[in-house]
Order: structure tokens, then C-alpha cells, then sequence
């Protein structure tokens, strides 16, 4: 049985375009190796599942279970995550005009964007180990919005949509901002694609989870 393998999404910017809030040499990293290394352990992992089954080999199968978690996972995350960026002052970047319902969705839920802001970044510092922050929108589009971490790679429910995510792993920041976890999360809200998370709150993100 052949199987369809995952390759690497371009970014849909440049290297440096994040700079001065993302580092090229980050972007680099973040990108060509450490995404790249979850879609080609995704790939083996679901090469050697096809193998597993053909064998009626079952504990190979419940050892695979995990990996395939893992690396799935972190492709699926970083594939939002990359869309979910923009380079600061581009028009999707600019949230005033180009997300109204969610901002009317926000000021809602939080009382304000300033509320939200806050709310966020502090479960994002407050998170123990390797994670991701999200904003989800619950059990489908223009649901209501909560704020969710995820522990190591584990994408956000199945029924979420998740309208953007931080990766809160030290290798997305520690290069630049060393221990100053709250210095790249500061800087994370000036390069947001509200644009993308506005499409992402009233359309969901089905496309982009079939990768
Ligand atoms: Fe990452």
C-alpha cells in the first residue's frame, strides 16, 4: 500500500522578514531543520505503520502511536503557526481593519483587545516546559473564543478551530531573547496575521489541517 508523504510548506514570507521581533538565524532553524525533522519522522513513522500492519505486528503499531502524535503534531502546529505571522505593518498585520468580527468577538469576551492581550501572554508565560499557546474558537467557526495551551506538540482538540497559535518551545526564541520568554511574547502581537485569524474564526481551518 503506497502512502501520500508530507513535505516541508515554504513560508510565506522571507527569512528576515520578521526581524527585528524574529531573527533570520531563528526563522532558519525553526523552519529548515526543526519542522522539516517533524515531517520526516512523520513520514517514517507512517511508512513503518503501513509495514506494521502488513505484518500483524501490533506492538510496533502501539509503539508508533506516539511518534506519530509527536511529529504530526508539530507539522500540523508549525503550519498554522508560519500562517499565522506576517511581517509587522503589512495590511494583515494591521487588525483594525482586517479582522472585525473577531475583534467584535474579543472586545466581547475580554472587554477589550487590551484585556485579551493580557489574558493571553500571561497563560503563555505561565506555561511549564515545551508547548504552544492558541486562541480557539470552540467546536467550530464563530464559536466562543478561549484561550488553550497544548503541552509539547499536541494540536489543539479536534473540534477547536485554532485561529492563531504561539509556539512556545525555547528553540522559537531562545537564540534571541535568551531567558526573556516575556520579551518574544511582547514582541509576538506586532507581527500577528489578523487577516489569517480572521478567516480562520468565521471559515475554520479545514484546508490547512489536511496537509
Ligand atoms: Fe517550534
Amino acid at each position: 500500500m503506497a502512502i501520500q508523504t508530507h513535505s516541508l510548506p515554504p513560508l510565506p514570507y522571507a527569512y528576515e522578514a520578521l526581524e527585528p521581533v524574529i531573527s533570520k538565524q531563528i526563522m532558519e532553524l525553526h523552519h529548515q531543520k526543526h519542522h522539516q525533522t517533524y515531517v520526516n519522522n512523520l513520514n517514517a513513522a507512517l511508512a513503518a505503520q503501513v509495514t506494521a500492519t502488513q505484518a500483524n505486528d501490533v506492538r510496533t503499531l502501539i509503539s508508533l502511536q506516539q511518534k506519530i502524535k509527536f511529529n504530526g503534531g508539530g507539522h500540523i502546529n508549525h503550519s498554522l503557526f508560519w500562517k499565522n505571522l506576517t511581517p509587522a505593518g503589512t495590511p494583515e498585520n494591521d487588525r483594525t481593519k482586517v479582522a472585525p468580527s473577531l475583534r467584535d468577538a474579543i472586545a466581547a469576551r475580554w472587554g477589550s483587545h487590551e484585556g485579551f492581550v493580557k489574558a493571553f501572554s500571561a497563560e503563555l508565560l505561565g506555561l511549564q516546559g515545551s508547548g504552544w499557546g492558541w486562541l480557539v474558537s470552540k467546536e467550530g467557526p464563530r464559536g466562543q473564543l478561549e484561550i488553550v495551551t497544548t503541552k509539547d506538540q499536541d494540536p489543539v482538540a479536534k473540534t477547536d478551530v485554532p485561529i492563531f497559535g504561539v509556539d512556545m518551545w525555547e528553540h522559537a526564541y531562545y537564540l534571541q531573547y535568551l531567558n526573556n520568554k516575556a520579551g518574544y511574547v511582547e514582541g509576538i502581537w506586532k507581527i500577528l496575521n489578523w487577516a489569517e485569524a480572521e478567516k480562520r474564526y468565521t471559515s475554520g481551518v479545514e484546508n490547512l489541517l489536511k496537509l
